[in-house]
């Protein structure tokens, strides 16, 4: 669903990826892991196309994509929920979700399954999103990229400052989108109840490219969390 070849992106100033190659299969949870500042929200930019490779290429579902904006490759069908969410905090709930539902491929889902995914979304439909909880706007982060119909979900640090039952809800949630809708998911995270509840395979992230592919499980190894992860 998703092949990086040898890619190279970053910024002017700082190199961050280097010949970075991985593959993640459609169908498939995977997460991918690292300390801070390795270059993981780097990878999702570079996935979604905020970022330009300066070489190598990005095949998405068959199709080289390498080239094209971030637009076209929401409208393809790929799903990104940013680091920090990037909701709009000055407009409602739902005009949020009506502006996600512009950007995925053409056909996007009705309000009415946000509600159901979220139903605290439903209750707040006319609130303004600035004005809700942390871990409420991460779940409307999350339900503004699905309402999209994505085929692929890019999701950057989802469980960062959220309480832990809203946490265990998008573990959940991503089990079951992907066991029901064959949703493909390339999980951001640093949280090890979080990936060990729902990933298939982790993917470490380490000076700019993948070196390692494990079982979660390995992850219950405070040896190999401290290398992983920042704890
Ligand atoms: N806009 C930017 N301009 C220049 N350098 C940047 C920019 N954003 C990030 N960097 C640098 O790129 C490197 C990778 O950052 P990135 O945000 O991708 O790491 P990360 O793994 O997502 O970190 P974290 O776990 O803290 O979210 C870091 O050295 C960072 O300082
Ligand atoms: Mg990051």
């Amino acid at each position: 669903m998703l092949t990086l070849t040898s890619v190279y992106a970053g910024y002017d100033s700082t190199p961050v990826l280097h010949d970075l190659t991985f593959e993640v299969r459609r169908g498939e949870i995977a997460a991918f892991i690292g300390r801070n500042g390795v270059g993981k929200t780097t990878l999702a930019r570079t996935v979604i196309g905020l970022i330009k490779p300066t070489q190598g290429s990005i095949l998405f579902a068959d199709e080289d994509v390498t080239g094209q904006p971030a637009r076209s490759r929401a409208r393809k069908g790929v799903g990104y929920v940013p680091q920090g969410r990037g909701i709009f905090g000055d407009l409602t709930v739902e005009d949020n979700l009506k502006l996600g539902r512009t950007i995925g491929p053409l056909a996007p889902r009705p309000l009415e399954y946000a509600y159901d995914m979220f139903p605290i979304l439903g209750e707040r439909r006319s609130q303004i999103a600035g004005t809700m909880s942390g871990g409420q706007q991460q779940q409307l982060a999350i339900a503004r990229a699905l309402i999209g119909q994505p085929d692929l979900l890019l999701l950057d640090e989802p469980s960062d400052g959220i309480q832990p039952n809203i946490v265990e809800q998008i573990g959940e949630l991503c089990t079951k989108l992907n066991r029901d809708e064959g949703l493909t998911i390339c999980l951001i995270e640093q949280n090890v109840d979080l990936i060990t509840s729902c990933a298939h395979r982790c993917l470490l992230l380490e000076k700019g490219q993948i070196t390692q592919r494990f079982s979660p499980d390995k992850l219950q190894d405070p040896e190999v969390a401290r290398m992983a992860l920042a704890i």
